[in-house]
């Protein structure tokens, strides 16, 4: 059977204090709202509807998604009216599932449960026992333990009030049942809205049964309204992430100081330290090593790297064996061959550096291919940019680069070359050769420094 899934998005979400609509805020990263669609994406023969109201058209550009409809709810007249937006345009033979665009860690399966209870007489709903039920809908059961009504906190009276079993907000409904009531909902409420959550007594009244499902822990089912909230599944959902690193064998020093925005895969016996940040995809190999404060994106990182305290790495490739930092930057476009060195100040760029080749120092080399074994020392610039165009610089194997040399690209040296400290090297240096471009040097005997007047 197919499953219509319509998430609800259109409020503002004004307890955010913010201009950005609330379901784009970040978690992890990434928007509340795409950590819905991307968990509704893997339900499968599924359709998914958005309901936009607030900023949509800024809703649309910020989410992506295979396939996505969109319903616009122009006033934001309680969730039952938001549904009824996307409900003529739902298959009438299959099944609707509500999600809120603003419930983001709700897990896969969790919402397979509550699909598979449903069929011509039965509905399902997302409930959770909580300590504290403060501002949910609470869940009402009749005599025989059925539940029979839905009362929001507004509308409910004190002994009413004591009921800690509450509504999600997420259900399960056969779609031409939902279609057949969601017009039957009034406002007369306490909020004048019209309410979802009506269709629990309207369910009842007509025999169906509401079948309660529960998510295996709270968080999955919480919504975010304020940033406080927000913060807290924010902690809640690193620590899960940091726990799949630890189960695939990485140890943290302090699992509450990583943080990973995106995915994460690591092998055996990686070692981070705190406060190192991980953007998109990121793979790490075995026996990695991590320093303190480093923040990578979308790389890959062999076995036995090692990646020392303040370093940054984004779009890069670096090999089995190779050292970095600390206090480097390997900017996008980079491959650091198996055992080679990045050392303390130095940004590469859009470069390969060869296997074993070492820029130790205070560097800048940027749009270039060292070969392997090539030693570039302290202070040594590639000048890649005439500022029109980037031209690239290309060294050869063996060859090594004195201290403070200007390579002005494009230029390039061949294997096995000597390039003398300070030089400026214009043009391409045959193999073998050695290279120097100084003013020779003055030395004057007898020389008095000038003193100053007292
Ligand atoms: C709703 C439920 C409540 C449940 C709680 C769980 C109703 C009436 N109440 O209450 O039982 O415990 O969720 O979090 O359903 N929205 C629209 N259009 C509207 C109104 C809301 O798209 O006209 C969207 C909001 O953007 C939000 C979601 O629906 O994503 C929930 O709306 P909200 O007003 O926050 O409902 P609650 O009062 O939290
Ligand atoms: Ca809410």
């Amino acid at each position: 059977m197919t499953v219509d899934i319509v998430i609800l998005a259109a409020g503002q979400g004004t307890r955010m204090k913010s201009l950005l609509p609330k379901v784009l805020h970040p978690l992890a990263g990434t928007p509340l709202l795409q950590h819905v669609i991307n968990m509704a994406e893997t339900i499968p023969n599924s359709n998914i509807t958005l309901v936009t109201g607030y900023a949509s058209e800024q809703i649309k550009n910020s989410v992506v998604g295979e396939d996505l409809k969109y319903v616009h709810q122009a006033e934001q007249l309680g969730t039952a009216n938001a549904v009824q937006m996307a409900a003529p345009n739902l298959n009438p033979d299959g099944i609707t599932l509500v999600l809120y665009g603003d419930v983001p860690l709700i897990s896969y399966k969790t919402v397979l449960s509550t699909l598979k209870v449903v069929n011509n007489n039965t509905m399902g709903l997302l409930t959770v026992v909580l300590r504290k039920p403060d501002g949910y809908g609470r869940i009402v059961r009749d005599s025989k333990g059925d539940i029979c009504e839905i009362i929001e906190q507004k509308d409910a009276n004190p002994q009413e009030l004591e009921i800690n079993e509450i509504n999600t907000g997420v259900m399960a409904i056969r779609t031409n049942l939902l279609q057949k009531w969601l017009p039957q909902i009034k406002n007369d409420n306490a909020q004048n809205e019209y309410y979802l959550t009506d269709l629990i007594s309207i369910a009842h009244k007509a025999s169906i049964k509401i079948q309660a499902v529960n998510p295996d822990t709270p968080e999955e089912v919480e919504g975010v309204n304020t940033r406080k909230q927000l913060s807290k599944l924010e902690r809640f959902y690193q620590q899960e992430q940091a726990n799949k690193l630890m189960v695939n064998g990485a140890t943290l020093a302090d699992p509450s100081r990583v943080d990973i925005r995106g995915t994460t895969i690591c092998g055996m016996d990686t070692f981070i330290d705190i406060n190192t940040v991980f953007v998109g995809e990121v793979k790490l190999g075995k026996n990695v090593t991590i320093g303190p404060n480093c923040f990578i994106s979308e790389s890959i990182i062999g076995d036995n790297v090692e990646i020392k305290a303040h370093t940054i790495i984004e779009n890069s490739t670096v090999c089995d064996g190779a050292e970095i930092g600390p206090f480097a930057r390997v900017r996008p476009g980079t491959v650091l061959n198996d055992n080679s060195k990045i050392g303390n100040f130095v940004e590469v760029k859009n470069t390969e550096v060869g296997k074993n080749s070492k820029i130790n120092h205070l560097s800048y080399v940027g749009d270039s291919e060292l070969g392997k074994d090539v030693n570039v020392g302290a202070g040594t610039i590639t000048c890649n940019y005439d500022g029109i165009n980037k031209n690239k610089t290309i060294v050869g194997d063996h060859s090594f680069v004195g201290s403070n040399v200007s390579l002005v690209a494009p230029v390039t040296i061949g294997v096995n070359v000597t390039i003398g400290a300070g030089s400026t090297i214009t043009k391409d240096v045959p193999d073998n050769e050695l290279s120097l471009s100084r003013s020779p040097q003055l030395n004057k005997s007898g020389w008095i420094r000038k003193k100053k007047k007292k």
